[in-house]
């Protein structure tokens, strides 16, 4: 099947299990994207079916891309693994299944986090790109809702971050 094709089978068959494959509006992501450097290497913490790693790795600025999900066992995870997989064909992907309390990587120079929202999830997710980033970490989900999780946690590891549209949200370190 030609991928597009492929792509909106897929779609539709999230669809039929509940889910988007694309959850949230992506105007801000791209704005974010406009204040990164080019030649990232770069992880997503939450990759889901590859909607947000799309527009990273067609962005052009990113050369290594490693993208980190524990995703689970229901069966709807493994049509957005695949929506995945056809969303960033082509590119210099590596995908790890996990979290951030087990995975190790090398020095990256961009984190994107969104993933799980509980302050303890963020927070660890947070010291985790500390510990290997020194230029920026960015993420998704700091607005209305979380007030006491993401925008809690960005907030007292990070410090006020720079704000876009759909609630993303920058650092420069
Ligand atoms: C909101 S979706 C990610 C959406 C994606 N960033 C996008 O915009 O296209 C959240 C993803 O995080 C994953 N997830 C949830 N908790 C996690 C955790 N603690 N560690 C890693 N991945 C997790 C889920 O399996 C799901 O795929």
């Amino acid at each position: 099947m030609e991928k597009q094709a492929e792509i909106k089978k897929l779609t539709i068959d999230l669809y039929r299990y509940g889910y988007k494959a694309q959850r949230t509006p992506k105007d801000g992501l791209y704005d974010l994207i406009k204040k990164l450097p080019k030649n990232l290497v770069m992880a997503e913490i939450g990759y889901w079916a590859g909607e947000s790693a799309e527009i990273f790795l067609k962005s052009g600025k990113v050369n290594k891309f490693y993208a980190i999900d524990q995703y689970g066992t229901a069966p709807y995870f493994s049509v957005a693994e695949k929506l995945f997989d056809l969303r960033t064909q082509g590119y210099d992907v590596v995908k790890i299944r996990g979290n951030t309390s087990t995975v190790k990587l090398p020095d990256l120079d961009f984190v994107y986090i969104d993933d799980d929202h509980s302050l303890k999830a963020v927070s660890r997710d947070i010291n985790w790109a500390l510990a290997r980033n020194h230029k920026f970490i960015g993420g998704h989900d700091y607005g209305e809702g979380y007030q006491n999780t993401v925008i809690l946690a960005v907030d007292k590891l990070l410090g006020i971050p720079k704000t876009f549209k759909d609630k993303n949200w920058l650092v420069k370190l």
